[in-house]
């Protein structure tokens, strides 16, 4: 893992103003679009000790992108936690707060068994919303979450606040 926060830190982009006013939004596209970078990436996130993983969920969008790769280095399968509507079929759905009203977040449960035991991966951890709300949309499922791994960290707006007791894995923290 030597090196991986700094090689992290220099492929990221700093987009002002983005989507907003006054946001600073970190853009982790440079770093996937470079092959060396991407796998190594990869393998660091699937690296960390969690015990068996038998699914890996990635949260809309760019979860997706991290999460099937792990899910192929770790031998486990991929479920997509997606914005409301979605999913077709039989869904189970998570509200959370944002700034101004709320969101929620999906899956399908028939793809997450019992006693499956889950990695949550996403690009980044922020409020820390979208990744309780998926931890308790895999656990009303009967699913253990085994922990979260993030590429990087916005740590002044401490997400992981929302995650107590988790094991919460990051490569980069940002102040
Ligand atoms: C971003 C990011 C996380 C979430 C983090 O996704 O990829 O999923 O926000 O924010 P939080 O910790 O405050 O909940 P976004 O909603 O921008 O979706 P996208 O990937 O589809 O653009
Ligand atoms: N970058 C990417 N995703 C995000 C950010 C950001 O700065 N903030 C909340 N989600």
């Amino acid at each position: 893992r030597a090196g991986l926060a700094d090689l992290v830190e220099s492929m990221l982009r700093t987009v002002p103003d983005f989507p907003e006013p006054g946001v600073q939004f970190r853009d982790i596209m440079p770093l996937l679009a470079d092959g060396d970078a991407f796998a190594r990436v990869v393998t660091a996130l699937a690296g960390h000790p969690h015990g068996p993983v038998d699914l890996v969920a990635g949260m809309e969008a760019r979860g997706f992108l991290l999460a099937a790769p792990v899910a192929v280095a770790l031998g486990a399968g991929v479920v997509p936690v997606r914005k409301a509507g979605k999913l077709p079929g039989l869904v189970a759905s998570q509200s959370y707060a944002l700034e101004y009203g709320s969101a929620s977040v999906e899956i399908q449960p028939s793809t997450v068994p019992a006693g499956a035991r889950v990695l949550v991966i996403d690009d980044v951890l922020a409020t820390g919303g979208t990744a309780a709300a998926t931890v308790e949309l895999l656990e009303s499922c009967g699913a253990t979450v085994v922990g979260l791994s993030f590429l990087v960290e916005l740590g002044a707006l401490d997400g992981r606040a929302l995650l107590p007791g988790r094991d919460v894995d990051v490569l980069l923290t940002l102040p």
